[in-house]
């Protein structure tokens, strides 16, 4: 007998490490279908197989899985205002503040905040950027710092200049913005998220999940904020009910920790 997709899911999401159920089953499914398609595996006893033995399609599987679009700037009025309101406002309040960027993807998000930080003029001692993805290979790719045009097109061109090289229609970034930025593997189904963050960023991950897994990663995310902390979330994905979470909203995709 073939397996059922939910018993399939359930098996997979062992072999993967990564609990399939707290994704939207409709997305998953046909993603999972569209790669069996491609890979003319016919059923899911099949999938499941080749997800035991064949470590390509294994990666292949995760790679479809863990979508990493992501861009320096993205959605930059909000960037716009972290740069005028929400750092000099926690930098006044701290000597050293503590940023996490959940999920990183390619490092373009939480390069972006080095480099914000550092067109602030502020020394690198009072800062701590932690990035960090489930997906192993995209970790390495952000710790490269190497970019197509795609990545930068949002980025100024003074901005642009200033913190990239250009090579053989790659940009590169600068080193010393690469070391401001400390990339870990991190799993927030699953993992410790700590703790008296000033800000995390938890942006465009939250569309994959179920409203239950999304609830749950808010809640535990605002655990994680100090009291006065900001939340900063993708564009669309705002909160209905902030003040259920213990969080006030303050301009479009931020929000405080009241409590
Ligand atoms: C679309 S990217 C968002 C990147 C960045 N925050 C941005 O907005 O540009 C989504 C990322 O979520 C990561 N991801 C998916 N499930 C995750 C999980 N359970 N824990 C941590 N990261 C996860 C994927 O690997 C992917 O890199």
């Amino acid at each position: 007998m073939t397996l059922s997709f939910e018993k399939f899911r359930d098996k997979a999401s062992r072999k993967v490490n990564i609990d399939l159920s707290s994704y939207k089953m409709k997305r998953v499914k046909r993603r999972i279908n569209s790669l069996m398609d491609k890979h003319n595996i016919a059923d899911y006893d099949q999938c499941l197989n080749e997800l035991k033995t064949n470590s390509k399609f294994k990666k292949a599987f995760l790679n479809h899985f863990t979508i990493n679009t992501s861009e320096f700037f993205r959605n930059p009025k909000n960037f716009k205002f972290l740069q005028e309101k929400i750092f000099p406002e926690l930098l006044a309040e701290k000597r050293k503040i503590k940023i996490w960027s959940a999920p990183c993807s390619d490092g373009s998000e939480p390069y972006t905040l080095a480099i914000i930080l550092n067109e602030l003029n502020i020394n690198p001692n009072r800062f701590e950027i932690q990035a960090t993805d489930v997906d192993r290979q995209i970790i390495q790719k952000a710790k490269k710092g190497v970019y197509n045009h795609n990545s930068v097109k949002k980025v100024e061109p003074k901005i642009l200049n200033k913190y990239f090289s250009e090579e053989d229609d790659k940009y590169i970034l600068d080193p010393k913005i690469k070391h401001q930025v400390r990339f870990k593997h991190h799993n927030l189904l699953t993992d410790n998220y700590g703790s008296q963050w000033d800000l995390i960023l938890c942006r465009n991950v939250f569309i994959y999940f179920t409203k239950e897994i999304k609830d749950e990663v808010t809640q535990k995310l605002t655990n994680a904020l100090r009291k006065d902390g900001y939340l900063f979330l993708g564009n669309t994905e705002y909160l209905l009910q902030p003040d259920s979470f213990g969080l006030e909203k303050e301009y479009a995709s931020f929000y405080k920790r009241k409590t």
